[in-house]
């Protein structure tokens, strides 16, 4: 039985599927389309996967989208006319509607999700609650609209599609992801993100092939939010930039922790609130256009943030002391708040296994931290934690979930996406007119690690591609973390990143002890832990301003190739440690041969190691 599951409409388009419960691909939109968390439909995305299976659309027999429209309804409805009447009584008029059909927007009150695919900003001064409700109902109709976007992307008539079509409520198939295919019989399950479903945080019991839900945080109450609304506040606006304020963080002060606190409050029951004189998007809503395949989100905080913090910082403008100072003050609220949810929900499950998913779950500062200030023991993060894996929470949702399956898929790695053939890589490197050297299974690491341990800037493409937004050793730049200058060396060269971002280290499993103060495994890369402090200097490239490095353990098992590699490494330098950084110059992460020859010439990089095969730079004399 195939079942195929899509994120669409939305930031970090799409697709994975399954058969008889086997995860057979998980792909990104924006690999393929090379548009950075391109949103809309993944169409070469459902393409990959239904190659990667060798069948075609009329072979599937379930086909899920992460979205329910009719989900929450009623709350929905109900925010709608209480909106209305404020509104009402306070005369705002607000224009609604009206918009280019690749101008979207995030509809608050359509569906309350950061994922709606409506006309334009819901409500309004004109618009009464019966238009709302019938907004709402052509909402629905574009979810509909999947079957044409699907058999369009395919070229295929509708007719085609005999799968029964499912939709997935957006946090259902976060958890989905986060437990089915985790290593748990039973483990508690929390769900934290911006907005889906009209719900920002959702936790549950998973057993068996059951999720029961137990409680939830709606909108327009969220962490998310906080933390995109003070990315912004901060000067950086675009989609997925709240990854830098979290390495900013650590170079600042948590001065501003009770400004903080009286922004997002905790309340019994693992419950939390905004205070929301600091937001704008329960009373307008939220923008999100995709002109340009990314999306771009309208801003979020209110004036209230400048009469606490001052003018919001200027895009580009250099980061001080007081923008240091607030990242460290919304970083550690986010713990405090994540912590409050996680401690109620150990208390109601009595659990110590947690599956964690969601937007907000790619805070791996915060992940890290988990195991001290929770008593949760074992943690399970599916690489894709974000949107791009309600796609493959979808088909798990349907198969185990609805379909009442047995489990028999654990995902420990990443390794979902496309992969090439000794014979097409070559003819790329052939077609390219570049020099290569080739080297046997056994001598392809051995060279590389010598490369990496002689200074050199290292590309690393093998294998299948990585789902979800870490490269983990498939689609790397791998680089010797001894030498302190190698972050400086890569950015100049390649990453262009701003100073303040850490660059992480890969440690072969086993000596994760001897580098690191916890050792829970971490093969996804979404666990910061402090580096030992009499290791710090050992590694220095890889460890952070506060001591801390965002590893990832590798195993043997999970990846042969990269294991060999470090482990070469280690036989020449003695440090079971690289660095290892996303292959890619401000772009999507290559997928093919092509990408990786392409950012191979148009940056500085030393060696392109491409399958068993070697392309060097040649010395600029
Ligand atoms: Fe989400």
């Amino acid at each position: 039985m195939y079942i195929l599951g899509i994120n669409a409409y939305h930031g970090d388009a799409a697709a994975a599927i399954i058969k008889d419960g086997r995860l057979l691909a998980a792909v990104e939109e924006e690999r393929f389309n090379r548009v950075k968390h391109c949103a809309g439909f993944p169409s070469e995305s459902v393409r990959y996967c239904l190659k990667t299976a060798g069948i075609g659309i009329e072979d599937v027999e379930h086909i899920g989208i992460s979205r329910d429209p009719s989900a929450h309804l009623h709350k929905k409805v109900m925010f709608a006319a209480g909106r209305a009447a404020k509104q009402a009584a306070g005369g705002i008029s607000q224009a609604a509607g009206g918009r280019g059909s690749r101008q979207e927007a995030i509809t608050t009150v359509e569906d309350g999700s950061a994922n709606g695919k409506g006309e334009g900003k819901s409500g309004g001064g004109g618009k009464g609650i019966f238009s709302q409700i019938k907004d709402r109902l052509n909402n629905a109709a574009k979810v509909r609209d999947l079957k044409d976007d699907l058999a369009n992307a395919l070229d295929s008539p509708k007719s085609s599609l005999r799968a029964q079509f499912h939709n997935v409520e957006h946090h259902r198939a976060h958890l989905a992801s986060s437990f089915f295919i985790s290593p748990f019989e039973r483990a508690a399950l929390l769900s934290i993100d911006g907005f889906g479903d009209f719900i920002s945080t959702m936790w549950a019991k998973g057993d068996g092939n059951s999720i029961e839900i137990l409680g939830q945080v709606e909108y327009p109450h969220s962490t998310g939010i906080v933390y995109t609304a003070t990315t912004q506040f901060l000067g950086f606006p675009y989609y997925g930039d709240e990854g830098k304020i979290m390495g900013l963080a650590p170079y600042g002060q948590p001065r501003y922790i009770e400004e903080f606190r009286d922004i997002i409050r905790t309340e019994a029951r693992g419950q939390f609130r905004l205070n929301l004189d600091y937001f704008r998007h329960h009373a307008e809503g939220v923008d999100m256009t995709w002109d340009q395949g990314s999306p771009v989100i309208g801003s979020i905080y209110s004036e209230a943030f400048a009469h606490t913090f001052g003018p919001a910082h200027e895009p580009g403008s250099p980061v001080g002391e007081r923008e240091r100072d607030i990242a460290a003050s919304l970083q550690l609220r986010l713990e405090e708040v994540g912590f409050h949810v996680l401690n109620h929900l150990h208390e109601e499950t009595g659990l110590t296994d947690l599956g964690l998913s969601g937007g907000v779950a790619y805070n791996s500062v915060m992940n890290g931290k988990i195991l001290l200030n929770t008593p949760f023991r074992r943690v399970f993060i599916q690489p894709a934690a974000g949107d791009s894996g309600t796609a493959l929470g979808v088909c798990y949702q349907i198969y185990n979930g609805t379909l009442k399956q047995t489990r028999n898929e654990v995902m420990l790695g990443a390794y979902t996406g496309p992969e090439f053939t000794g014979e097409e890589i070559q003819a790329e490197l052939e077609a390219s007119a570049l020099d290569f050297e080739t080297y046997d299974d056994r001598s392809v690491t051995r060279r590389a690690a010598q490369d990496i341990a002689d200074g050199l800037v290292v590309g690393w493409f093998q294998g299948r591609m990585e789902f979800g937004p870490r490269a983990l050793g498939n689609r790397s730049i791998v680089v010797d973390p001894r030498r302190a200058d190698m972050k400086e060396i890569l950015n100049q060269r390649i990453k262009k990143r701003e100073p303040f971002r850490p660059f992480a280290p890969s440690i072969l499993e086993e000596r994760t002890a001897d580098y690191f103060e916890q050792d829970h495994p971490a093969p996804t890369m979404l666990m910061v832990y402090q580096v030992r402090e009499e290791r710090r200097a050992e590694i220095p490239a890889v460890t952070h301003v506060d001591g801390s490095g965002r590893l990832q353990t590798v195993s043997r098992e999970l990846n042969d190739r990269y294991y060999q590699l470090i482990s070469d490494f280690n036989d020449l330098t003695g440090v079971p440690v690289v660095l290892n950084t996303s292959f890619n110059e401000n772009e999507p992460v290559v997928c093919t041969p092509r990408h990786a020859i392409d950012c191979f010439l148009k940056t500085k990089m030393d060696v392109l190691y491409v399958g068993n095969h070697a392309v060097r730079r040649k010395s600029e004399a």
